[in-house]
């Protein structure tokens, strides 16, 4: 039966979801500031039908799509970052499991003698002989225009570096290093020095293997999704100007300096991406009035790519002041500042208490200052009066909800 919505417990919902929860493709590669798919999830469900269009214009891993996918949505993501751009494109159109192990063994047997001079010493460091040759391999014969490549890709992308215990079977490619992230080179060289750490003695192709079976991938008649890459400051593509989303659901990036290219120098060498040009196209600021002022400009350029009976939600997290360590609503000052003088609906605004630290601080054990407490989901649409209710909602059954419509 479906209930009539409580915006201010909605959060509930998905904090009822089991730990870890989700389809296992959402867990193809980490990605920074990620957010679980219990979320979107939840919005999908709740606002559209379907058929019905999803669109994230700050795609990362590609979680909104897919799970709009997975729920019989048409999944669209963009982002301008590539690393994002092929996580999300193989995600929302994955091959089918015959197709993409027919071409994994076809890479394998077809295997030549590769040259590895030219490969930076940077990445020499971090695997063994035998992993670079692999590596080299793939990453000049995967054609990422082909969908059973662009997931190899993001499979491999996933793994190519994980913690390593020696003993224990190795889950990525690497010396021991995080998954989230890449350490600076420097860091890495001494911090494989002072260890003597070794590279794990693994087979790229047995790995991606292993992975791909768990993966659960849709059959060939599952609905699938679009992806593409673009800067969100540019008017929205052709693929939601000629199917307006019914939801567009998106975490813009924070108020804050993440550097999504140079955190993950070792997945774009793979990808022949230079990380600082991706830094570059990519928008990261602490500076108050840049951010709103580029949330005015992606808000301004959603607006046709949003249905006129349709809603586009924003998640943003409040930010601590750095010297003051005062907690702002970022989220209200985006709706006053950037939303409502382009005259978007404030529909209602979700809260959602973190119950950690922030995971990202964690790890990096500095920047806590920074770490976001309450994330919130801003709703807002074009025309629609006040007095119009927002839809019910039925209850999740979360240990039934993982599979593939
Ligand atoms: C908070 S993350 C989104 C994470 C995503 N929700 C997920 O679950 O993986 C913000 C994203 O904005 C992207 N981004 C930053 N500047 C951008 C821009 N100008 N246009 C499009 N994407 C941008 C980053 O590459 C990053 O993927």
């Amino acid at each position: 039966m479906s209930e009539h919505v409580s915006l201010s417990t909605m959060s509930r919902r998905w904090r009822r979801a089991p730990r870890r929860w989700g389809h296992p493709l959402h867990s193809v590669c980490s990605y920074f500031a990620m957010f679980p798919p219990t979320i979107p999830h939840v919005f999908v469900r709740w606002l559209t039908k379907p058929g019905d269009v999803v669109y994230d214009p700050f795609s990362g891993r590609g979680t909104a799509p897919v799970e709009a996918c997975r729920l019989g949505r048409l999944g669209m993501g963009s982002d301008a970052n590539p690393l994002a751009y092929v996580l999300t494109a193989a995600k929302v159109d994955p091959p089918t499991m015959l197709e993409a192990q027919r071409r994994l063994l076809m890479l394998r047997e077809s295997m030549q003698p590769v040259t590895t001079r030219g490969v930076p010493s940077q990445i020499r460091m971090l695997y063994s002989g035998k992993v670079i040759r692999q590596l080299i391999w793939l990453r000049d014969r995967l054609d990422l225009q082909r969908r059973d490549d662009r997931f190899i890709m993001a499979l491999l992308l996933g793994v190519m570096h994980a913690n390593y215990k020696p003993g224990r079977p190795a889950r990525g490619l690497s010396i021991s290093m995080p998954n989230t992230f890449s350490m600076s080179p420097e860091y890495v060289r001494r911090y494989i020095e002072e260890h003597r750490l070794k590279p794990p003695d693994v087979d790229v192709f047995d790995l991606l293997e292993i992975k791909l079976e768990r993966m659960r991938l849709p059959g060939s008649t599952a609905t699938r999704g679009l992806a593409w890459q673009q800067d969100a400051r540019e008017p929205a593509a052709q693929p939601v100007l000629d199917r307006p989303a019914k939801l567009v659901f998106t975490s813009p990036p924070y108020l804050s300096v993440i550097k999504y290219g140079k955190y993950n120098w070792v997945r774009l060498w793979m990808l022949k991406q230079d990380p600082r040009s991706v830094d570059e196209s990519l928008v990261s600021t602490g500076s108050r009035s840049k951010y709103l002022a580029f949330l005015s400009t992606v808000l301004k350029e959603l607006a046709p790519a949003v249905r006129e009976d349709g809603y586009l939600c924003l998640m943003i997290g409040d930010v601590r002041e750095r010297g003051t360590g005062k907690n702002t609503n970022l989220a209200e000052l985006v709706w006053e500042e950037a939303a409502r003088p382009l005259g978007w609906k404030l529909r209602g605004v979700v809260n959602d208490r973190l119950p950690t630290e922030h995971k990202v601080s964690r790890i990096w054990k500095r920047g806590r200052g920074q770490a976001t407490k309450t994330d919130r989901i801003l709703i807002l649409s074009h025309n629609v009066r006040r007095s119009v209710p927002l839809p019910p909602l039925d209850p999740v059954r979360w240990a039934a909800a993982t599979a593939w419509a």
